[in-house]
């Protein structure tokens, strides 16, 4: 039995033409959009720069009005602004005040969705935990690095506890151990029952996290699907095996030679670069001081190489 997900967002026939100052038509960043996004599951939005992604996100929050089409969240268009109660935003840049803390900043936005003080007070403790800015809570936003502005940005986009969170290229300016964190979080939120959805150019960064993604190019939906699905191969069977002996392997060889298998590639599987860099960093963590040297064995690192030792050791 396949029960049919319920539908957060819907838009038909989603179109935006921008126009220039005399109301002439100048950009068509949006044609013809139709998708449907369900309860609980991370969508990505994935194109290139300048192919509709913030439109389509400024169009669901009805920060901006379609030239035609519509778009409905929850049952109901875009326009009734008492919806945005329900949903989270963090907008592509910055917009937080630059001269007010982590906290101020949370405690601003909890008053703005007039969330009673002992409530707020606790989920601004949690949020800037869970974002990982407890260290630096007490400092002005101005002083933030783009990481940390991002972090805080989450945070905020979180206050009032939403059912849907768009996030507008929330990895955008993070380095890898940052964009693994802020994807961990993103599904955190899936496992709370949230709806997300996300806007990147990395398929990397989306890959791994989407539930499904839409591919946008110059305001086109391209495809739209399960991210398992548009990334298998349909006509490629990999086999993977570990500590296969040799004759084996020559066995299976032979049967899928048999069985008329074409073009057969024995191989090991390869990482990405990015797997390779967290993995890196983290046995870092795990064990500082170890380092690898162009030899490529892992080395401790040498005590014997300050003056002191060599001196003590020749004097005994
Ligand atoms: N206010 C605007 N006035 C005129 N044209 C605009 C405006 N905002 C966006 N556009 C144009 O609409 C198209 C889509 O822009 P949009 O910002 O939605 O792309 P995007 O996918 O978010 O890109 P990026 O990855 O760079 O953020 C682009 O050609 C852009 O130049
Ligand atoms: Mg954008």
């Amino acid at each position: 039995m396949t029960m049919t997900p319920e539908v957060i967002i819907e838009t038909r026939n989603l179109t935006k033409v921008y126009r220039d100052f005399w109301g002439r038509k100048k950009v068509q960043a949006l044609k013809a959009l139709d998708l449907q996004v369900h309860r609980g599951e991370i969508f990505g939005l994935l194109g290139p720069n300048g192919s509709g992604k913030t439109t389509t996100i400024k169009l669901l929050l009805g920060l901006l009005f379609p030239t035609e089409g519509d778009a409905l969240i929850f049952n109901e268009p875009t326009s009734n602004v008492t919806k945005n109660e329900r949903i989270g935003y963090l907008p592509e840049e910055s917009y937080l005040y630059k001269f007010l803390n982590a906290e101020e900043t949370l405690q601003f936005y909890g008053r703005l969705f007039k969330i009673p003080a002992s409530e707020r007070n606790k989920r601004v403790g949690q949020l800037i935990d869970m974002v990982g800015l407890s260290g630096a809570k007490h400092r002005q936003l101005r002083e933030y690095s783009k990481g940390m502005q991002r972090r805080i940005g989450l945070a905020q986009a979180l206050i009032n506890n939403p059912e849907l969170i768009l996030l507008d290229e929330p990895t955008s300016g993070l380095d890898p151990i940052g964009t693994a964190e802020i994807k961990e979080l993103i599904r955190d939120l899936r496992e709370q029952g949230k709806t997300v959805v996300l806007s990147g150019h990395l398929l990397a960064d989306m890959q791994d996290i989407c539930d499904r993604i839409a591919i946008l190019h110059r305001g086109e939906l391209k495809e739209l699907g399960k991210v398992s699905d548009l990334l298998t191969v349909q006509d490629v069977t990999q086999v993977k095996v570990r500590n296969l002996p040799p004759a084996a392997l020559e066995e299976v060889r032979q049967v899928i030679q048999r069985h008329g298998g074409e073009d057969l590639t024995i191989d090991h599987p390869t990482t990405t670069l990015e797997e390779l860099f967290l993995r890196i960093v983290r046995e870092s963590e795990l064990h500082p001081g170890r380092r690898k040297v162009a030899g490529d064995r892992v080395e401790s690192p040498k005590p014997a190489a300050t003056p002191e030792l060599a001196e003590s050791r020749s004097t005994s």
